[in-house]
């Protein structure tokens, strides 16, 4: 049988960068296949060439056996494979029925696109994968999880072979992957195949049945899922082998002085009646699912989204802080989850996003700044994440997906904390830098600053961290302290429980 799907010894590089080097991978139809990799590993590349947005240097791709040269993305949408970015291209302003049905409407060179025709075209594509959403509603005031599918259902009318999603979980919850992945098991039976990109093992083990796995832009190998287990995909992946230990607050090196205390805190309609604190050298965990107010609350203690009433005391000292920048004063540093919006300078070189928090102390007394000292800090950090680039001087947006969440991190470890908030830190990073990332936030509590780790990733929150709070509906719900002896199905059923 032919593969729908052949790339075969694909190579591409950018100015310096090998990202692929003749990578091949084979997809069936209906065949729900993972690609694997550490981070600036080729990934995106590879299915950005399959979508026909990048062309390769070397390499052929076929389709049921034909030779295909896509120049342009709709050449490979014409032949039936449909890329979902992780920005899912949809447009907010139009309605969901809009997004799933002009595409194929302009496409077939409708003229008169009437209403009822973009209706039936949507509640067509909902009905083939089961769904159901609200049709006149604008997409910006879906979730994410349902803007992808809106994406799905889309791709659907433009009768959709293979579906190619990069990084699709890495912003929705448990249960919303869970939801995902019902609707791609449905797309399976009707022979349509799923080429996806993740970092979260469990999921991989959980769907693919086909892995193929890249480093630094080789193939390591295509295995059938049911070979591997995490510790082999691991090694498979980065040449490593990754254990991970329970994070413990070290009682006798830090002073047991709260640092930060939490009392009473509402904000209308986030969250209401917040009560905790956190020592130095604690890593305490928030979790819940994605609306628990836990954003709104970690932007309140940054100045960003002032609460109604309530207390915020700082080293004993009651703190009104008005905005990011009296929060930086006070110490206070804050990863935001969406990190390419709020956190990242795209255009601006690698090196001026890791040094722009710190200008201020980089600068001479005659104002200006040190070049030494400049160069100093770039290097010491793009060594410290290993961060992948050829040069610092490099444009944030020449990096991969989790190298660019490197550098926001960089840019905050860089500046001295007294409390660090992160919010996702390790949404799209891969397992071996996930490790690293994890070793930094305890090297920084160890000496002492408080860490706040917002994550959906209940292992992740069992492993770092020493306490946990668990946020629903804007009420901490649980506040869990023997965190060794606490299960995380216990810690999940806490998230989700539905007040009766
Ligand atoms: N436009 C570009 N210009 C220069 N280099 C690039 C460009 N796009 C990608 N690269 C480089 O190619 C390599 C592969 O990047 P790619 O985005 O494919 O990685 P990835 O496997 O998707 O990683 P991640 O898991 O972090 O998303 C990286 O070293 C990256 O810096
Ligand atoms: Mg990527």
């Amino acid at each position: 049988m032919t593969a729908f799907l052949e790339a075969a010894n694909i190579s591409k590089a950018f100015d310096g960068v090998q990202a692929l080097d003749k990578v091949s991978v084979s997809i069936d139809a209906g065949e729900i296949h993972c690609l694997v990799g550490e981070n600036g590993s080729g990934k995106s590349t590879l299915i950005k060439i399959i979508g026909g947005v990048l062309k390769p240097n070397t390499g052929q791709l076929r389709i049921n056996g034909e030779i295909f040269s896509p120049a342009r993305a709709i050449d490979s949408i014409r032949q039936g494979i449909q890329t979902i970015y992780q920005d899912l291209s949809l447009f907010p302003n139009l309605s969901v029925a809009e997004n799933i049905s002009l595409n194929q409407l302009i496409e077939r060179g409708n003229r008169f696109v009437s209403k009822k025709n973009v209706i039936r075209t949507a509640e067509k594509a909902l009905k083939e994968i089961g769904e159901e959403l609200d049709l006149s509603e604008k997409v910006e005031n879906l979730s994410m999880s349902k803007r992808q599918i809106v994406a799905i259902s889309r791709a659907l009318t433009q009768n959709a072979r293979l579906i190619i999603m990069d990084e699709p979980t890495s912003a929705i919850t448990k249960a919303e992957v869970d939801h995902l992945f019902s609707v791609i098991m449905r797309l399976q039976q009707k022979g349509i195949a799923t080429l996806f990109v993740s970092h979260k093992l469990g999921e991989i083990f959980e769907i693919a049945e086909n892995v193929t796995i890249i480093r630094d832009g080789s193939k390591v190998g295509d295995y059938p899922a049911g070979e591997l287990d995490s510790d082999r995909l691991t090694y498979l992946m980065t040449g490593l082998k990754i254990e991970s230990t329970v994070y413990e607050r070290d009682q006798q090196k830090v002073a047991a002085d709260k640092l930060l205390d939490i009392r009473n805190l509402s904000r209308s309609g986030h969250y209401e009646n917040v009560n905790f604190s956190v020592r130095r050298g604690d890593i305490l965990g928030v979790t819940g699912l994605i609306g628990s107010g836990r954003t709104e609350l970690a932007l309140s203690l940054f100045g960003l989204n002032k609460p109604d009433s309530g207390e915020i005391i700082l080293d004993g000292k009651p703190v009104s802080i008005n905005s990011a920048d009296e929060a930086m004063k006070l110490g206070i540093g804050y990863l935001p989850e969406d990190r390419l919006l709020q956190g990242l300078y795209v255009e601006k070189p690698i090196g001026s996003n890791i040094v722009v928090t710190i200008v201020e102390k980089l600068l001479n007394r005659f104002r200006l700044i040190s070049n030494k000292k400049w160069k100093n800090v770039e290097s010491r950090w793009i060594d410290n994440l290993k961060i992948k680039t050829p040069s610092a001087a490099m444009p944030a947006s020449s990096l991969s997906g989790g190298n660019q969440q490197r550098v926001v991190l960089a840019k905050w470890l860089a500046t001295n904390l007294k409390l660090f908030i992160l919010d996702g830190p390790t949404i799209g990073i891969d397992i071996a830098s996930k490790n690293n990332i994890h070793e930094i936030i305890r090297e920084f509590a160890r000496e002492g600053v408080g860490i706040v780790m917002i994550s959906d990733e209940i292992p992740e929150v069992r492993q770092q961290c020493n306490r946990i709070l668990v946020m629903r509906e804007g009420r901490i719900v649980a506040e869990i302290e023997d965190v060794p002896n606490t299960s995380e199905s216990y810690i999940f059923e806490q998230c989700s429980q539905k007040e009766s």
